[in-house]
């Protein structure tokens, strides 16, 4: 009698330990995706004070923010492909972005511009608004203590519209957000590593790291 006492007591000691430690690392392995908006935006040749269409430049400021406190993240080469939503929907530009490191909690903000040939921004202004869609495609890593998560797209868009002086409608930064679903699985991963490795009573650090990796 006594002794199942014991094994009661220590089985409940173990449960309650196991939950507070999967508690604990779910706490601090749960990251939020970088908020990314487009806080200036400028078509000169939609500018109707300049009487003149033809500088063919568009140009944009991407800003990025990490929205974890303790994690840094690493972005791999952020591509972005602009579209000029008329008709046709053509492709105006693509451009590159080069990866980087950025520190805890940080902004970063890319100055970025291209030559968008083959445009006929004189007709396009004549037909009234102008949309311009916006997309966004990386891969983003997490670093949490000494790890790095593995790699998670992000796929990003909005819509940008150009008034008569050739800058974005919206005076506020516009926020791009997720058309598509959001991809699941990743934390259900982790309960299976954590319970997995419980039941084994292989040491939690293990799963972990071959979940991070
Ligand atoms: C549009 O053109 C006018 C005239 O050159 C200029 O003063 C104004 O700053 C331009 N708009 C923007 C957003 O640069
Ligand atoms: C634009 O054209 C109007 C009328 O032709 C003229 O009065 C104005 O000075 C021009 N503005 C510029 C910036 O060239
Ligand atoms: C186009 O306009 C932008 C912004 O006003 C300016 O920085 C750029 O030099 C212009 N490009 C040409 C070819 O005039
Ligand atoms: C941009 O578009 C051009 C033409 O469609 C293509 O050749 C090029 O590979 C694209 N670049 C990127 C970075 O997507
Ligand atoms: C302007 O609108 C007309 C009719 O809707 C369309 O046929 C034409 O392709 C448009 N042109 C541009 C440059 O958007
Ligand atoms: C840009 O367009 C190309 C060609 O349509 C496509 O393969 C690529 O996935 C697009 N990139 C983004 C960021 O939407």
């Amino acid at each position: 009698m006594a002794e199942s006492g014991w094994c009661c007591k220590c089985c409940f000691k173990f449960i309650i330990t196991a939950g507070f430690s999967a508690l604990f690392l779910w706490l601090s392995l749960r990251t939020r995706k970088p908020k990314c908006s487009i806080e200036f935006f400028y078509i000169p040749a939609l500018n109707q004070s300049l009487n003149s269409s033809s500088n063919s430049s568009l140009i944009f400021d991407l800003r990025l923010k990490n929205q974890n406190k303790e994690k840094s993240v690493y972005y791999d080469t952020i591509y972005l492909n602009l579209t000029l939503l008329d008709e046709t929907r053509r492709l105006v530009g693509n451009l590159t972005v080069p990866g980087f490191h950025q520190g805890r909690d940080k902004k970063a903000l890319r100055k970025e511009s291209f030559e968008a040939r083959g445009v006929d921004w004189k007709a396009v202004s004549r037909n009234g608004s102008t949309v311009i869609r916006l997309d966004l495609a990386t891969a983003v890593r997490y670093k949490i203590l000494l790890w790095k998560t593995k790699r998670e797209n992000l796929r990003l868009g909005t819509e940008v519209k150009v008034n008569e002086q050739g800058v974005k409608d919206n005076p506020h930064g516009i926020t791009l957000n997720s058309g598509a679903a959001v991809p699941v699985g990743s934390l259900s991963n982790f309960w299976a590593a954590f319970l997995v490795g419980s039941v084994l009573h292989r040491p939690l650090t293990a799963d972990v790291r071959w979940y991070i990796n």
